[in-house]
């Protein structure tokens, strides 16, 4: 009962913002690696409230909150916007109620490897789908020059699943190597993916 109540205190945090939420979706892998291709991403619990995308059952059903009226910076492209998966709470009267969770990236400075994770709260990292309905990011800094510039845009799709340890939680998850598009993970279980939009 006292972890519900915390659990609930912390989802009133997250506050409603005049958003345009897409149809639900399936997130699904494709990758070189057999075993893992065609496989679908499951929100999984990784602490109160928390889940990272994971391999794991059936998949979950995701959204993407955009801004209306938003351009996309590059033109034939999707818009950036907030990866939403709605957690699943018992409210008053036992209804089945559902909290509305951004995507952010956890990072630890232990590893150039983030985590996607769904929580309550404000913190959002933006992703976009591409014309093929593969999810990327767009990313307008280039460190990598001096002076490092903020002028162009492209798209990046550093996207792995990698076994990852989150306080105390052990999966098959997806991943973003931090970093240009050369980048590579430092954890050698990470995989390629691609990751693809299916409305449902
Ligand atoms: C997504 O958009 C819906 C509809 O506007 C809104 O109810 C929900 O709170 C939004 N979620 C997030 C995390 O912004």
């Amino acid at each position: 009962m006292k972890v519900i109540t915390a659990i609930t205190a912390l989802l009133f945090v997250g506050a409603a913002t005049a958003d345009v939420q897409s149809k639900p979706f399936n997130l699904v892998i494709q990758s070189a690696k057999k075993s893992i291709n065609g496989q679908k991403l499951a929100a999984c619990h990784s602490g109160a409230a928390i889940e990272s995308l994971c391999l794991a059952g059936g998949g979950s059903n995701f959204h993407l909150n955009t801004t209306a009226g938003e351009e996309t910076p590059i033109k034939g492209q999707g818009p950036p916007g907030t990866l939403v998966w709605r957690l699943p709470y018992t409210g008053e009267d036992n209804k089945i109620e559902y909290e509305s969770e951004p995507m952010s990236f956890y990072s630890d400075p232990s590893t150039n490897v983030a985590m996607p994770l769904f929580e309550p709260g404000y913190d959002t990292q933006s992703v976009m789908f591409d014309k093929n309905g593969q999810m990327g990011i767009y990313s307008y800094l280039d460190d990598t020059v001096t002076p490092p510039t903020g002028d162009n845009v492209k798209i990046l799709r550093n996207w792995y699943i990698c076994e990852t340890y989150y306080s105390a939680y052990t999966y098959q998850t997806l991943n973003w190597v931090l970093g240009d598009a050369k980048a590579k993970p430092q954890n050698p279980s990470c995989v390629k993916v691609v990751v693809e939009r299916k409305f449902i």
